[in-house]
C-alpha cells in the first residue's frame, strides 16, 4: 500500500472521513502526538488500527469527539465535577475515563467496562472530527514500544506501507500524550501524567489522587505497564547530580569510535559546550513539546542518547520524567 501524508485541508478531511467509513485508518494531527485514527464502532478498524501498531491486545484505545459531541450518549457521567472538567480543560489534553454504555466496540476498550473519551484541541483535529461526527478511536500513531510520533513524517517512518494517509498538521505543540484521568469514582484519578497536571486538576475538584503502580496491583490504565517510547538507539539516564557520569559516559562512548549526544535541558546544555547536545528547550512546556522530537532527531544521527533528568518531577514535569524514565532508563 503506497502511503501518503497531505496537508490536512477540506479535501483531505474529506478523503480521510470516507477511508475511515470505509473501515480504513489514517495517521492523524493531535495537539499531544500524532494518533492512528479509526471508527471506534467498527471492529474491523479497530483490528487494523492493533495490527498495524503491532500493539499488545489488552491495551484499550481512547475515543476521540469533537467538542460538541454529546459525551452522555457514549459513558456514563455519574460524577458532577466532570462537567467542570470539560469546562475548564476542554477541548485539550485531558483523557477522562468512564463507564462505557457500549457504542464504541468491545474491541477497541479490550472487553473492558470503561471508555477513554478526549475532546482534542488540534484546529485540523476538531475538523476531521466534526466532518465524521462519530467516534474516532485513535492510539499514537508509532510502532508499539516505539517514541511517539509529533510530525507527519515521524509518522511515516513507523507506518509506510501500512496506511493510505496522513493528514500532516505540522508540529504537535503538546509533545508528550494526554493526561489520562478516571473520573468514575468521587476522587478522581490521574493514570498517566500529561500536560494537565494534578495541580490545574485540583483547582478545579479540589482533590486528585496519582494511581501508583506496585508489582502485583492490578493496573488500572494497561498501557502503563509495557515497555514505551524507545529510540531505536542505545539510552543511558542519568540526574542532574552526576553531570560528571554523564562526561564520563560521553568520552567512553566516543572513545569507542561511536557517537554520543547528551538531552538535556538549556541550563545543563549550557555546561557541555562544544559537545554534541540534543536541547531540550527552557521551560517544562518546551521540554515536553520537544521532548519526542529530539528523541527521533536522536535515534537517526547518535550511537547512544545520554539523557539528563529535569530538576523535579512536579507539574509538567512529573509527565516528562515518567516518558524518559521509559525511553532512556
Ligand atoms: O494524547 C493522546 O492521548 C494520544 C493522542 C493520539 O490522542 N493518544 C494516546 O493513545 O496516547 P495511546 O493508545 O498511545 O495511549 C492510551 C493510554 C494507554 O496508556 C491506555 O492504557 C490508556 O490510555 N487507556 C485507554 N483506555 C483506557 C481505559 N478504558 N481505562 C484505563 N486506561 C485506558
Ligand atoms: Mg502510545
Amino acid at each position: 500500500m503506497e502511503t501518503v501524508i497531505k496537508q490536512i485541508t477540506s479535501e483531505s478531511v474529506a478523503t480521510a472521513c470516507k477511508i475511515l467509513l470505509d473501515g480504513g485508518i489514517v495517521g492523524m494531527p493531535t495537539e499531544t502526538v500524532y494518533g492512528l485514527a479509526g471508527d471506534g464502532t467498527n471492529p474491523d478498524a479497530v483490528k487494523r488500527i492493533f495490527e498495524a501498531k503491532g500493539r499488545p491486545s489488552d491495551n484499550p484505545l481512547i475515543a476521540h469527539v469533537h467538542k460538541d459531541y454529546d459525551l452522555s450518549t457514549l459513558v456514563q457521567i455519574n460524577q458532577p465535577y466532570v462537567y467542570d472538567l470539560i469546562k475548564a480543560f476542554t477541548p485539550g489534553p485531558l483523557t477522562m475515563v468512564f463507564i462505557s454504555k457500549g457504542v464504541v466496540c468491545s474491541q477497541a476498550v479490550c472487553g473492558g467496562e470503561t471508555l477513554a473519551v478526549r475532546i482534542p484541541s488540534h484546529q485540523g483535529c476538531q475538523e476531521l472530527l466534526r466532518a465524521i461526527n462519530r467516534p474516532i478511536v485513535a492510539p499514537s500513531a508509532n510502532l508499539s514500544k516505539h517514541t511517539s510520533p509529533v510530525t507527519a513524517m515521524h509518522v511515516y517512518d513507523d507506518m509506510k506501507g501500512k496506511i493510505p494517509l496522513i493528514l500532516d498538521g505540522g508540529k504537535c505543540q503538546g509533545g508528550i500524550e494526554s493526561t489520562v484521568l478516571d473520573v468514575t469514582e468521587s476522587v478522581p484519578r490521574i493514570l498517566r501524567a500529561g500536560l494537565v497536571t494534578k495541580e490545574m486538576i485540583e483547582s478545579v475538584t479540589g482533590r486528585c489522587e496519582i494511581a501508583m503502580h506496585r508489582d502485583g496491583d492490578k493496573v488500572r490504565s494497561p498501557g502503563v505497564k509495557y515497555k514505551h517510547y524507545r529510540p531505536k538507539c542505545e539510552t543511558a539516564l542519568y540526574g542532574e547530580d552526576q553531570l560528571d557520569q554523564v562526561y564520563a559516559h560521553y568520552e567512553k562512548v566516543k572513545s569507542q569510535g561511536k557517537t554520543p549526544y547528551i538531552m538535556c535541558a538549556d541550563h545543563i546544555a549550557n555546561k557541555f559546550d562544544g559537545l554534541n547536545l540534543l536541547r531540550l528547550g527552557k521551560t517544562a512546556e518546551e521540554i515536553a513539546s520537544n521532548l519526542y522530537d529530539k528523541l527521533l532527531e536522536g535515534e537517526k544521527i547518535a550511537d547512544v542518547i545520554i539523557a539528563v533528568a529535569m530538576p523535579n518531577e512536579e507539574g509538567i514535569f512529573l509527565g516528562v520524567m515518567n516518558r524518559l524514565k521509559k525511553s532512556c532508563g
